[in-house]
């Protein structure tokens, strides 16, 4: 018997970083997957494998990695393991099959869709279910080693599918939408970053200038709250122009780079209604919102100032797991 384990990935509508502080946001689970298959280890009591790579770690009886990956690849994964079991009261010797479906370390959720895929598998495989808040719960052992302070926005979001608007302040789901059509294009600068780091970096901002981080924390909330209404009624020209505010906010927090910028101009020089950057910034990804029609020419604008483009829509159902024979 084998599980399969899927998580999507997600984006930040708005409100990134400003979440980190007590802040409201907006994200959306997409239609790009982490997938985890689980089976019985015969050798040893840990075993993971990277099905694009072909890389390999064994976790040995002493509780040593024998592999030439870094530990801090590994320990993550090691963190949410112990956690499940424990939480489950059981001993099993595994083997994950990891496969990325979409870019990692760009501000798409592969380390929070990872750990979503790993609890919900692993307890399927053992014959638990789990609800979503358990899920939860238990995957932010390892966001918590891969961030350090993560407000949770990424797992919930991963966990729960669909749109979400999320309470940095309780770190907890308001509302969510699902069955919502709402295609964006996804650029991807290709510049790799740490979302620990740039965290950080807001937090030496917070520090400097506390007063003026609170009202652009205000201001951030004002727009998510017309950017959900905005969603909710379909008006896309209102939710573009938030987008560009958005951005706006995250350029004078230091999170911006001159690439995110160029392909945020390029995709409005192309009729973008509104384009910003997803997630920590520093490089990673931007998301635009395009009308129908427009798609094509705003990923070639895209891919002209060298970024890779696609097309993404909300994943439903968040992270589900089935059982093979
Ligand atoms: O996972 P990333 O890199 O897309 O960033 C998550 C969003 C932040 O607000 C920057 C961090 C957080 O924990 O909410």
């Amino acid at each position: 018997m084998l599980v399969m384990a899927t998580a999507p990935g997600k984006v930040i509508l708005l409100g990134e970083h400003f979440v980190v502080h007590g802040g409201r946001a907006i994200s959306m689970a997409i239609k790009k997957y982490v997938r985890v298959k689980i089976l019985e280890s015969r050798d040893y009591p840990l075993e993971i494998y990277y099905a694009e790579s072909g890389a390999k770690a064994n976790l040995d009886s002493s509780g040593n990695w024998v592999t030439e990956l870094e530990p801090r690849i590994l320990e993550p994964i090691r963190a949410t393991v112990t956690s499940i079991l424990d939480f489950l009261g059981e001993r099993a010797n595994l083997r994950l099959e990891i496969s990325y479906g979409y870019p990692t370390s760009a501000g798409l959720g592969s380390s929070a869709s990872l750990a979503a895929a790993l609890v919900d598998g692993i307890s399927c495989f053992l014959g638990h279910e789990l609800n979503k808040e358990e899920v939860v719960e238990l995957a932010s052992a390892s966001e918590r080693i891969v961030h350090g302070n993560p407000s949770g926005i990424d797992l919930s979001t991963v966990v729960a599918g669909g749109v979400v608007l999320f309470d940095g302040s309780h770190r907890t789901i308001l509302e969510r939408i699902s069955g919502l059509d709402l295609p964006l294009v996804v650029g991807d600068t290709l510049e790799r970053r740490s979302t620990a780091l740039l965290v950080e970096g807001v937090g030496v901002v917070k520090t400097r200038y506390p007063t003026i981080l609170e009202k652009l924390r205000e201001v951030n909330d004002l727009a998510v709250r017309s950017a959900y209404t905005s969603i909710l009624k379909k008006d896309l020209e209102t939710l573009g122009d938030l987008f560009n505010i958005s951005h706006g906010l995250l350029r004078s927090l230091g999170v911006s780079t001159s690439k995110l910028d160029e392909m945020v101009h390029a995709a409005l020089e192309e009729g973008a209604l509104g384009a910003k950057l997803t997630g920590a910034g520093g490089g990673g990804c931007m998301i635009a919102l395009v009308s129908r029609g427009r798609t094509r020419k705003v990923i070639a604008a895209i891919e002209r100032v060298g970024g890779r483009g696609f097309l993404s829509g909300p994943d439903q159902m968040g992270v589900r797991s089935f059982k093979q024979a």
